[in-house]
């Protein structure tokens, strides 16, 4: 797919066809493309924890999700992303090489998540990035070590409804030409 229509194409999806279920083989095609992002010295801090049995999601959206985002992401299956902290956006000995601190780790994840979810996009996949959840929870039941920071959750499936885009601003509104 042209890259002009990857980035029209790709939606939020909240709607999620439950009978077809995301393989292995394509989770690891959309973590293989997360990979290919660029990240500070090349760092590559971000990791991913991917839920596809469907006894572990529904035990995950109980737990961790609020209902509205399990609600929406039923059917699908979840990708945890995190990041090992204090490494993006630091020296050697862990001090921070400037104010953003580990602002660069996130950083990294975003630019590694654009990657997966274009790539979702590609494979005819639908996916919603949930900020909206409950890190402790996810950090207990996942056990996910305290080296890493928690980010958004990923729900990834097959879509059922073709949602319009919300509206974008103008180059104008983001843009400043010095
Ligand atoms: C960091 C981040 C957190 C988000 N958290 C949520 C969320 O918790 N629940 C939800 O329904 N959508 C969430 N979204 C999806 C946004 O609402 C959505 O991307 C935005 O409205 C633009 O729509 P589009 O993705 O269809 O272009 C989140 C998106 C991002 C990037």
């Amino acid at each position: 797919m042209e890259f002009t229509d990857l980035l029209e194409k790709r939606h939020s999806i909240r709607k999620y066809d439950a009978s077809k279920k995301v393989t292995k083989d394509q989770i690891d095609t959309v973590i293989k493309a997360a990979i290919q992002a660029p990240s500070w010295k090349n760092s590559q801090t971000a990791r991913y924890y991917a839920i596809m049995s469907q006894d572990k999601i529904d035990e995950f959206c109980s737990k961790c999700l609020p209902e509205r985002n399990a609600k929406n992401a039923n059917g699908a299956a979840l990708i945890v992303c995190t990041f090992v902290s204090d490494v993006s956006g630091f020296s050697a000995d862990k001090v921070a090489d400037n104010e953003c601190g580990n602002g660069w780790g996130f950083y990294d994840m975003g630019l590694h998540n654009a990657n997966l979810i274009l790539k979702a996009t590609e494979l005819g996949l639908g996916t919603l990035v949930m900020g909206i959840r409950d890190g402790d929870s996810i950090r207990n039941m996942l056990s996910i070590p305290d080296t890493e920071t928690i980010g958004p959750v990923i729900a990834i499936g097959y879509p059922d409804a073709e949602p319009s885009r919300p509206i974008r601003k103008n180059i104008d509104d983001i843009l400043t030409t010095i």
